[in-house]
C-alpha cells in the first residue's frame, strides 16, 4: 500500500491556526526570495511586492544586508545588554528624522505604536488618544479600534476591531475621519481637556494626506499641547531618507517606525523629542513620570546590523529616485491598462506603496475604500497572481530591486488583469 504522505498545508491547518500565521492567505508557501523575485514551494517565480510586508525595500537577500548579518551571527545573537549596532543605527536614525533626538528599540511595529501612545499619555498625564477611522497602529488593544469596521459608527464612536479588547479601552479612544481637516480639528478641541493626543499614519494604508491636512494637525496639537504621533511604521525611510514627516514636511513630536529599519529582522523603534523620550528614562523624570519599557530582543545586533546596511544602501544618492521612477512607472501603466479595459477605477497611493481601488469616486478614507468592489479587487489579484505577480490583497510595496523585466512582466500582468476585470 503507497503511504499517503500529509501536504505541506494539512500538516499547516494540525498545527497552526487557520493553517497559518495569519497574515496571508495559508495555501501559499515561499521557499526563497532573492532580490526583487520569490518562489514558491512548488518552485514557482513571482515578481514580489508583498516584501514580507515591507521591510524588503532593497529587495530579499541583499549582499551588503547579508555580509552584515553573517559578520555579526558567529560574534553573537542577542545581549540583551547594549551593544555598538543598536548605537550606531540610533545614530542614523536621529540623524535621518525629523522629530527624532532619542530611540528606543523595540522588537515590532505594534510595540512601538503602544509605546508611543503610552509616552503620550505619560507626557500628557491624560489618558484620550484621537485616532483616524481606518488607520493601523499595529494589534494593542488601544491601536485595534475602527481600522476596518464593516459597520459604520457615528464619529467619534469607536468600534472594537477584535474580540478580547475589554470595552473600557474604547472610551479612551476618539475617531475622527482622515483627510477632514474640519471634523478632526473641531474633535481635537471639543476633547482638548482630556486628550493626551492624536496618532496618525502620515500616508495613511494607501491614502496620502491632502495638502494641510497634516499641518492642521500640527497647528491644532501644538495650539492645545497636545503629542503628536506619526505611525511611520510603514512610510519610515520609504517616502524617503526623512520618511514620512520629510516627504510631507510636517515633524510630529514623536513616531513609531518598523519594517525597513530592521532590514528583514525583528526591529522597530520610538524615537522623538529629548523631552519626551525622557520618560523612558527613570533619572529624568519623576518616578510617577517614568514609563517602564523594556523586551527581550530590542536593538539585538543582528537586527541592528541588518538595519544599518539597509539604511547605508538606500542614502547612496539616486536610489530613492529610482524607487520613485519605478512606482511612478507602474502607477501610470496601471491607471492606462484600466483605462483602456474601461473599468472605473482609481489608482491610489504614492510610488512607493499604491494599488487599485475599484470605485467611481475619489479616494480621500477609509469610508471610500470600504465603498469599492471587493470582488472586483480579488479577481484583479487572482489574475496578476497567475500572471506572477505576488502582491497583498490592497497594496503593493514597490522595491529598489526591480529590474527592467519585472516591471514589464508587471506591465503585462496590468493588462491581462484589467481586461479580467472588464470582462
Ligand atoms: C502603520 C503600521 N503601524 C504598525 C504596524 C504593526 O507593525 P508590526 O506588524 O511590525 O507589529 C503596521 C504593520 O503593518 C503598520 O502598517
Amino acid at each position: 500500500m503507497i503511504s499517503q504522505q500529509p501536504s505541506l498545508t494539512e500538516r499547516a491547518r494540525r498545527v497552526l491556526p487557520a493553517g497559518g500565521l495569519g497574515n496571508f492567505p495559508p495555501d501559499f508557501f515561499v521557499r526563497e526570495g532573492k532580490g526583487a523575485r520569490i518562489k514558491d514551494v512548488n518552485g514557482v517565480e513571482y515578481v514580489d511586492f508583498l516584501l514580507g510586508s515591507g521591510p524588503l525595500l532593497i529587495g530579499h537577500g541583499h549582499p551588503k544586508v547579508l555580509a552584515a548579518v553573517n559578520e555579526q551571527i558567529p560574534l553573537g545573537t542577542t545581549f540583551f545588554a547594549n551593544n555598538e549596532h543598536c548605537v550606531a543605527l540610533a545614530e542614523a536614525i536621529v540623524e535621518a528624522t525629523p522629530c527624532a533626538d532619542q530611540v528606543r528599540f523595540v522588537s515590532s511595529g505594534s510595540e512601538a505604536s503602544l509605546y508611543a501612545m503610552r509616552l503620550a499619555r505619560a507626557h500628557r498625564k491624560r489618558d484620550k488618544l484621537l485616532k483616524f477611522e481606518g488607520g493601523y497602529h499595529g494589534m494593542s488593544d488601544y491601536s485595534l479600534h475602527s481600522l476596518a469596521p464593516t459597520q459604520l459608527a457615528n464619529f467619534p464612536l469607536p468600534v472594537a476591531d477584535s474580540a478580547g479588547i475589554p470595552e473600557h479601552v474604547g472610551e479612551d479612544m476618539i475617531i475622527a475621519p482622515f483627510n477632514d481637516v474640519e471634523a478632526a480639528v473641531s474633535l481635537i478641541r471639543e476633547n482638548a481637556a482630556e486628550l493626551a493626543g492624536v496618532i496618525v499614519e502620515p500616508m495613511q494604508r494607501l491614502i496620502p494626506p491632502e495638502p494641510g491636512f497634516l499641518q492642521s494637525l500640527r497647528d491644532i496639537t501644538t495650539e492645545l499641547g497636545l503629542v503628536l504621533i506619526f505611525d511611520e511604521v510603514v512610510t519610515g525611510f520609504r517616502m524617503g531618507y526623512a520618511s514620512g514627516q520629510g516627504y510631507y514636511g510636517v515633524t510630529p513630536d514623536i513616531c513609531s517606525l518598523g519594517k525597513v529599519i530592521g532590514g528583514g529582522f525583528s526591529l522597530a523603534a520610538i524615537a522623538g523629542r529629548r523631552e519626551i523620550m525622557a520618560h523612558f528614562d527613570a533619572d529624568a523624570v519623576a518616578p510617577e513620570d517614568f514609563t517602564l519599557q523594556i523586551g527581550t530582543l530590542s536593538g539585538n545586533p543582528v537586527a541592528s546590523v541588518a538595519g544599518l546596511a539597509t539604511l547605508n544602501v538606500l542614502r547612496r544618492p539616486g536610489t530613492f529616485d529610482r524607487l520613485f521612477q519605478i512606482g511612478e512607472r507602474l502607477m501610470s501603466g496601471l491607471r492606462a491598462a484600466l483605462a483602456d479595459a474601461g473599468v472605473a477605477a482609481q489608482v491610489v497611493g504614492e510610488a512607493p506603496m499604491f494599488d487599485v481601488v475599484f470605485t467611481e469616486r475619489e479616494v480621500r478614507n477609509y469610508r471610500d475604500v470600504l465603498a469599492a468592489d471587493a470582488g472586483q479587487l480579488a479577481l484583479f489579484n487572482q489574475v496578476m497572481r497567475a500572471h506572477g505577480i505576488l502582491k497583498s490583497a490592497g497594496k503593493h510595496y514597490v522595491s529598489v530591486a526591480l529590474e527592467e523585466r519585472d516591471i514589464e512582466q508587471t506591465l503585462c500582468a496590468y493588462q491581462a488583469a484589467a481586461k479580467a476585470v472588464a470582462a
